[in-house]
């Protein structure tokens, strides 16, 4: 079993997302002392710094992007201890021999993981230097950052590049989503608790709903988003994660093969999409200019200057066809511009089978917020209080768990914290496995597929809206509604 890494090497150091989510997690663990004793952090891009220039550069990103209560100067002044650069541009040979002593230096014989966070078209060829170099053998791993590819034919290619020189136990395929305390909630309330499992199939549950809403639009990533749209985006990796963490069946450990055997399944049994299909259970929009809080903001067209076709809003009817969820839809949905930011999984469970009250009661619900703030509400029906003349009046309640005030003691953490520690001691459970990105991209490709083959084009939606009024006619046409 693997080692502690004691070097975590960052390509794309520089990058927006390094900045945003990676350094910041790096302080958090060095600070709570997570981070192995001797563990050295190795940051390459193409830009030119020194050790003492990125250092600067990583003291920034930190002081930007970390909450100024969690700020300390002197751990601060540790974590830059351990950080160093080298630049390197592929193609430049000289550039990765120079990275590649380093890396070889500063590993001192232990584990090292190599976090790939550029464009996905380069992690082949950052793959076959470090093995050319012999920096790839055992006790190396390579974390991956998402969309691997923009198809099957591409991820497999990207996939092909990257096997040739780790084997798949290696691979630490990025889905952040996975690193976030309230997705692996959904775990602990799932199969730590008798209560929900029973009830967790068709026989119960009518409807599933998986909603990721932002209120952000494309800003300075439109060259990136324009090639890739919502579905790609969004879809094939965090909403197919967050699907099969709610479909699949009990693993029988907590462990990297017992779980993502289980995600497999549930990906494999969705019902493809395509050609026939597209126009009924799918929904693509695109955001036009509107107001997001009375705030006006311009369309997706306006901020990318040119023509497009790409969706920034779809919704999916999908069936996940077993014996567990047979006839039960799941409803995925996800736009950028939407009016505020949520992401929940709601499941609503079937009517009583006979009411003795009078008018049906409301069917009771589960509600597992993860954003912005995580929160369990199980709506049941209670007595409304009072006197009533021949009956009961009934009304929906709210059994309301709010996960910040129930742990108030404990710091919301960047799912990075738990994705880094993860990948430093070699657990992969957390990470996603080469059949389930490739069996989420060949489900995708058949829809746009479909799309391309019947000519559906995303309807225009005013930014500050629930996507184009489709969405809604689309879960209306089995009498459902989205919960908004
Ligand atoms: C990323 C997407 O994977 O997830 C972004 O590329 C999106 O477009 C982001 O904004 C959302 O992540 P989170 O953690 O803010 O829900």
């Amino acid at each position: 079993s693997p080692s502690p890494a004691s070097l975590l090497t960052i390509f794309g150091a520089s990058g927006d997302l390094a900045q945003r989510m990676l350094l910041p997690s790096l302080y958090g663990l060095h600070r709570e002392r997570l981070l192995p004793p001797g563990l050295r952090i190795l940051g390459s891009a193409r830009s030119e710094f020194d050790d003492a220039g990125f250092r600067e550069n990583v003291a920034q990103a930190i002081g930007r992007f970390v909450p100024a209560g969690d700020l300390n100067d002197a751990e601060l002044r540790g974590l830059l201890e351990r950080v160093h650069y080298v630049p390197a541009t592929l193609g430049d040979e000289a550039s990765f021999a120079t990275l590649g002593q380093r890396i070889d230096a500063l590993r001192e014989g232990g584990d090292a993981v190599y976090h790939l966070s550029t464009a996905p078209r380069f992690y082949g060829d950052i793959c076959r230097a470090l093995g050319a170099m012999d920096l790839a053998g055992p006790g190396t791993r390579v974390m991956l950052e998402k969309p691997i590819g923009h198809d099957l034919a591409s991820a497999t290619a990207i996939d092909d590049a990257v096997a040739a020189v780790f084997d798949e136990a290696r691979i630490f395929r990025v889905d952040h989503y996975l690193g976030k305390d309230g997705v692996q909630n959904l775990l602990a309330l799932r199969f730590g608790n008798a209560l929900f499992e029973p009830l967790w199939n068709a026989r119960h549950i009518q409807q599933v709903q998986i909603t990721v809403a932002e209120t952000v639009g494309v800003e300075g990533r439109g060259d990136y988003y324009d090639d890739y749209g919502a579905m790609r985006d969004m879809l094939q990796n965090h909403l197919l994660q967050l699907l099969c963490l709610v479909a699949m069946e009990p693993p029988s450990h907590f462990d990297p093969t017992a779980v993502r055997n289980e995600k497999i399944k549930v990906l494999r049994s969705l019902r493809p999409i395509g050609r026939d299909e597209v126009a009924t259970e799918t929904v693509a929009g695109q955001y036009a200019a509107g107001a997001i809080a009375g705030q006006a903001v311009p369309g997706y067209l306006e901020e990318l200057g040119r023509a497009s076709r790409t969706e920034t809003f779809v919704a999916i009817r999908a069936q996940v066809d077993n014996w567990r969820w047979a006839g039960v839809p799941f409803y995925l949905r996800t736009g950028k511009r939407m009016p505020r930011r949520s992401t929940e999984i709601y499941l609503q469970l079937r009517q009583v089978p006979h009411s003795i009250f009078g008018a049906a009661p409301q069917p009771n619900a589960l509600v597992i917020r993860l954003q912005p703030e995580e929160r369990i509400e199980l709506q049941v029906m209670s007595k409304t209080p009072g006197l009533d003349r021949g009956g009961l009046q009934l009304s929906p309640v709210e059994l309301d768990l709010d996960m910040h005030e129930e742990f108030a003691a404990h710091r919301r953490r960047l799912a990075y914290e738990r994705l880094y520690l993860d990948a430093i001691e070699g657990n992969g459970t957390l990470f996603v496995r080469r059949d389930e990105t490739e069996a989420a991209w060949q489900w995708v490709d058949a829809i746009h597929d479909g799309w391309r083959a019947t000519g559906m084009l995303p309807k225009p939606y005013p930014a500050g809206t629930w996507g184009p009024s489709a969405a809604a006619t689309l879960i209306d046409r089995k009498g459902h509604s989205w919960r908004e």
